[in-house]
């Protein structure tokens, strides 16, 4: 034993996660635990430091892992922040701590830096109902000249030496959600985003797995600029930080000021993947502020993009709403194209009136047809951008995110308005107001159709995130029945601090249905179901060429948020009835499908399986995208089924088979002979 002081433990236990920290008043609280729920009185016994001798040429004075890690004082590894006053007061080493419990499962660490004059509060909450750990920072200037932060992280949790790989994910429009899959080695690990928005290029959430199967995941709760950072610590640990990526002088701290990071969740399970899906499922249902407290059933949606493009002629509309309503559909969204000059993406960004040409009497003539038909009317923007050629541009050019000397960058032949001035934010609000005012209209897609590039004379991208939140907020405050998707050319906004404003998230662009299996596999992994877009595309695909059949691709939406996305006018016979059947099929498991949980797996072959509900009680999907190369269909294992019960499997058109539960869950049930492109539906159900 050391002549160390007695330490003290700080404990938080969720049912199945523990976080520990050592902490003393005169240093940042020490990470000492972080995983799989530890038993009641398992802390550890002694102080870390006195339990580790000190290396060969080492500092006399060790510098364990914290919950704030310093820069220049002996800590080497990544820091919680990086700054300085004009090249001064770089060093960072805490030397307050005092600690804070608004309630059982939240701790706010007080922390203060004497020296560099800085003030951080880290609050750290351990979910019960998830599971999930969240962490933020505040940070506060406490000198007297300004404090430059070029990075201040989120929160960091370490993980334990056994941790052997990290999947990510990676794509491009059309493409999203790739896994990219890298051993973790004494080399760190860093994906950055520095598009502005989200991104389909780096997902701001990764999956580590270890060694024994136990599997730890973490988003960060931002639509911006990220960083997530997985480096070896000395002690064989390493230490994941998740935050915000700061451009060079946007982060510039007043005396006095303070900042709030974003949030970073952070979960584990000894169920692996699908465990930390579940606790992030769960979390983010917390966050979701549904219209009138709780989630409604999902309806099923008539999308107008594939069907129609630009190209809207009011009696069309009014046709294939008729049309839609007749196979089932609720709720029918007009997509872009149906604001003024909106002919094709050169031109109209900004001028959020209905097109006089295309809509001689505005949209109340179609909106009305769709609402007598029983559905609801949902419209399409893209607040955040602007073309060159629309009124808006001719009138404010300024207006625009720009940085003078530079030209004006274009994509999708459009620029990005500059939310963080109120009078732009205001114009969006009124425009967007007035059609909530003046059309029944209860759902808003909420597009955001490219990357930030120069946001500004001084960096505004954090800002303009911030815009973004309170244009939404503002709305949702004003228009509290008005349920948002987020969508950025498909999935390039989908993450955990957009869906505090938003209720649905469109995955992809690419409908095609083989894409699309993986990519919807991937979003369950940090996202629940219920608010994962999945339409029902035509065929052959727009995005890939490839024609499939009404069953695969009605099949493989099934499990999301169930949608239609063609000229439903031109689908009749026996493909339209398989639509009509399936749009059925979805309404009647629609409240096993969402809000439960899910576990997804891929058995040998390449056929992938999907089980919603309970393990009592689970609705499974087996989804065969490509031909099997196997002399037998695979056996399906199911991890969640009791052993000590038996378990009845039924599918329409086959015969019930009843198996032991050890049996299913080891060895499995044998899959049906299924060719490539197919899905089977199956209850599966204790006896
Ligand atoms: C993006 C969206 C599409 C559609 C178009 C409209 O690409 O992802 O669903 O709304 O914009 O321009």
């Amino acid at each position: 034993m050391s002549d160390l002081p007695q330490p003290e433990f700080l404990v938080l236990h969720s049912p199945a996660c523990t976080a520990i920290w050592e902490v003393s008043q005169t240093e940042a609280p020490l990470w000492r635990y972080w995983g799989p729920r530890l038993p009641e009185r398992a802390v550890p016994g002694e102080a870390l430091r006195s339990t580790r001798p000190e290396p060969s040429f080492a500092l006399h004075f060790d510098q364990p892992l914290s919950l704030f890690p310093g820069i220049g004082m002996g800590w080497f590894g990544s820091p919680a922040l990086e700054a300085h006053r004009a090249g001064q007061d770089w060093t960072l080493q805490i030397t307050q701590c005092r600690v804070v419990r608004p309630d059982a499962e939240t701790v706010q660490f007080h922390l203060r830096d004497d020296v560099a004059l800085i003030a951080a509060t880290v609050t750290a909450r351990l979910d019960p109902d998830s599971d999930v750990l969240t962490m933020s920072t505040a940070l506060r200037n406490e000198g007297d000249a300004v404090l430059d932060v070029q990075w201040l992280a989120s929160g960091g949790v370490p993980l334990p030496a056994d941790s052997a790989s990290v999947r990510s994910y990676g794509g491009r429009h059309n493409n999203e959600f790739v896994p990219i899959d890298d051993a973790l080695t004494r080399s760190t690990w860093r994906r950055e985003n520095r598009r502005g928005l989200t991104s389909h290029e780096c997902f701001p959430g990764a999956v580590v797995t270890c060694h024994n199967g136990k599997a730890y995941g973490a988003q960060l709760g931002w639509s911006g600029n990220h960083v997530s950072q997985i480096e070896w610590a000395d002690d064989d640990r390493w230490h994941w930080q998740m935050g915000e990526w700061l451009a060079p002088g946007e982060l510039r701290l007043a005396p006095g000021a303070t900042i709030e990071t974003p949030e970073m969740l952070a979960t584990c399970s000894e169920e692996g993947a699908n465990g930390v899906a579940w606790n992030f499922h769960r979390a983010i249902r917390q966050r979701i502020d549904w219209p009138g407290g709780t989630m409604s059933p999902r309806k099923v949606h008539l999308n107008t993009w594939e069907g129609f493009y630009f190209d809207h002629d009011e009696a069309a509309l009014k046709e294939l709403a008729t049309s839609a309503a007749e196979i089932g559909i609720e709720r029918f969204v007009l997509d872009d194209g149906w604001f003024a000059g909106r002919d094709d993406d050169t031109s109209s960004l900004g001028d959020w009136w209905p097109d006089p040409a295309k809509y001689p009497q505005g949209l109340g003539p179609l909106a009305d047809h769709v609402t007598a038909l029983g559905m609801e009317f949902g419209l399409w923007v893209e607040p955040e951008m602007i073309n060159r050629d629309s009124e808006l541009f001719r009138a404010h050019p300024d207006w625009v995110l720009a940085t003078p000397g530079r030209p004006l960058l274009e994509a999708r032949h459009q620029l990005v308005l500059d939310l963080t001035r109120p009078e732009v934010s205001d114009y969006l609000y009124g425009k967007i107001a007035a059609l909530l005012d003046s059309l029944p209209i209860s759902y808003l897609k909420w597009d955001h159709n490219r990357v930030l590039t120069h946001a500004g004379a001084t960096p505004l991208y954090r800002q303009q995130i911030l815009a973004a939140y309170a244009l939404m907020a503002r709305l949702r405050a004003g228009y509290p029945q008005v349920e948002i998707e987020a969508c950025a050319g498909g999935g390039g906004r989908i993450d955990a601090g957009i869906v505090r404003h938003s209720h649905r998230f469109w995955a992809s662009d690419c409908i095609d249905a083989v894409s699309r299996a993986p990519v919807q596999r991937a979003f369950l992994q940090f996202m629940p179901p219920e608010v994962m877009g999945c339409h029902v595309g035509t065929s052959p695909a727009h995005s890939t060429g490839r024609s499939q059949s009404m069953h695969f691709r009605a099949g493989v939406a099934l499990p999301g948020h169930f949608g239609v996305e063609f000229d439903l006018r031109k689908v009749t016979g026996e493909e339209r009835e398989e639509l009509r059947r399936s749009i059925s099929t979805y309404k009647t498991h629609r409240d096993q499908l969402h809000g439960t949980r899910v576990w997804t797996g891929e058995a040998v072959g390449g056929l992938l399986w999907q089980a919603h509900g309970e393990a009592a009680e689970l609705l499974l999907f087996l989804i065969r995208t490509l031909p099997s190369d196997g002399r037998y269909p695979p056996q399906v294992a199911l991890p969640m089924v009791d052993p000590n019960k038996r378990y009845r499997l039924s599918r329409d058109g086959a015969e019930d088979m009843v198996l032991d539960g050890g049996w299913l869950r080891q060895v499995g049930f044998a899959a049906p002979p299924m060719k490539g492109e197919d899905v089977m539906l199956y209850r599966v159900t204790a006896l």
